[in-house]
C-alpha cells in the first residue's frame, strides 16, 4: 500500500510528460504512470500547467512530498541552459522555480539523463559498481550521465562530442536509425565509433544503455568490440521517473 508522502517523478520528452509516486526503498513505481502528450509548442509555461496536473492527480499518495523533474537539457542549480531537442524559450528559464510557482511543491530539476543514471546506479544495472559508469540514453537524441564511485557529476552532454565532424547524436541517436532508415549493421557500425571515442576518451569500468532501443539490446550491444562491459539499463522508461524522485528526496534529506 502506497504511503502518504513519497516522492513523486515527471520526466518531460518530447513527446509526452510522464509521472508516478516512487518507493525508494525498491525503486518501484507505486502506481501506474499517468502520461499526458506534451503540449505544442512545448513552452515552459505550457509544460509546467501539465506537471501540475500531474502532481494533483497523485496528491492522495504523496502529500506534500517534493517532486523531481527531468528536462532533456543542461540544468544548473534549476536553471536550463541548453536547448538541443526541447523549445528554444527554456533557455535560462528557472525551471525549478516555475514548477514550484505552479505545483507549491518543493521541486528539483535535472537532466533527463542524469535522472535514468541516478536509477541505474541505485537500482539498475550500475547497483554497487565502483569506478566510472557512463550511462548513455539512445533516443531522440543520446544523453549521458557519468558515474564515478556512486557519485553523479552531472551535466556530461556526451552526446554532443564531435566525432568525425558531426556532432554524435545527429549520427548514432537510435531516432536517426529510423528516419535515415539504417540497417542494423549500420548503425552498429556508427555506435561502434561513437562507444569506442567514450571509451578512448574516459576509459570507464562500464557502460550502461538505455532508451527505448534497450529493449532490442541483444540485437546490438554483443556486436560492440570494446574494452569495458556495455550492458542494458534495466529500468526501462521509468529510469527518468525514478531518478528524479530519488534525488529530490536526497536533497530534501528525506532517503532513509
Ligand atoms: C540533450 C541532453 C539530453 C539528451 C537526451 C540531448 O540532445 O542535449 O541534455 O540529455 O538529448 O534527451
Amino acid at each position: 500500500m502506497a504511503k502518504k508522502g513519497n516522492p513523486l517523478g515527471i520526466d518531460i520528452g518530447g513527446s509526452g510528460i510522464k509521472g508516478a509516486p516512487v518507493d525508494l526503498d525498491t525503486g518501484a513505481l507505486l502506481q501506474k504512470r499517468l502520461r499526458i502528450d506534451t503540449p505544442q509548442p512545448a513552452t515552459p509555461d505550457a509544460v509546467a500547467q501539465v506537471v501540475d496536473q500531474i502532481v494533483d492527480a497523485f496528491a492522495e499518495v504523496t502529500g506534500d512530498s517534493p517532486i523531481g523533474v527531468t528536462v532533456p537539457a543542461v540544468v544548473i542549480r534549476g536553471t536550463v541552459r541548453s536547448a538541443a531537442n526541447i523549445d528554444p524559450s527554456w533557455v535560462n528559464t528557472d525551471a525549478e522555480a516555475l514548477i514550484k510557482e505552479h505545483t507549491g511543491r518543493s521541486v528539483t530539476v535535472l537532466n533527463d539523463a542524469d535522472a535514468a543514471g541516478l536509477a541505474e546506479l541505485h537500482y539498475g544495472a550500475a547497483k554497487g559498481e565502483k569506478g566510472l559508469v557512463i550511462l548513455t540514453t539512445l533516443g531522440t537524441g543520446i544523453g549521458t550521465a557519468l558515474i564515478y564511485d556512486g557519485r553523479l557529476i552531472p551535466n556530461s552532454e556526451l552526446g554532443h562530442l564531435e566525432i568525425d565532424g558531426y556532432d554524435a547524436e545527429d549520427r548514432a541517436a537510435s531516432s536517426v536509425k529510423e528516419i535515415e532508415g539504417l540497417s542494423w549493421d549500420e548503425w552498429i557500425e556508427r555506435l561502434q565509433r561513437y562507444y569506442e571515442t567514450i571509451e578512448m576518451l574516459f576509459s570507464p569500468d562500464l557502460i550502461v544503455v538505455g532508451g527505448g532501443v534497450s529493449r532490442d539490446s541483444d540485437l546490438f550491444l554483443p556486436k560492440l568490440r570494446l574494452r569495458a562491459p556495455i550492458v542494458p539499463a534495466v529500468l526501462r522508461n521509468k529510469a527518468g521517473i525514478i531518478g528524479a524522485a530519488r534525488l529530490a528526496s536526497d536533497l530534501a534529506g528525506l532517503t532513509r
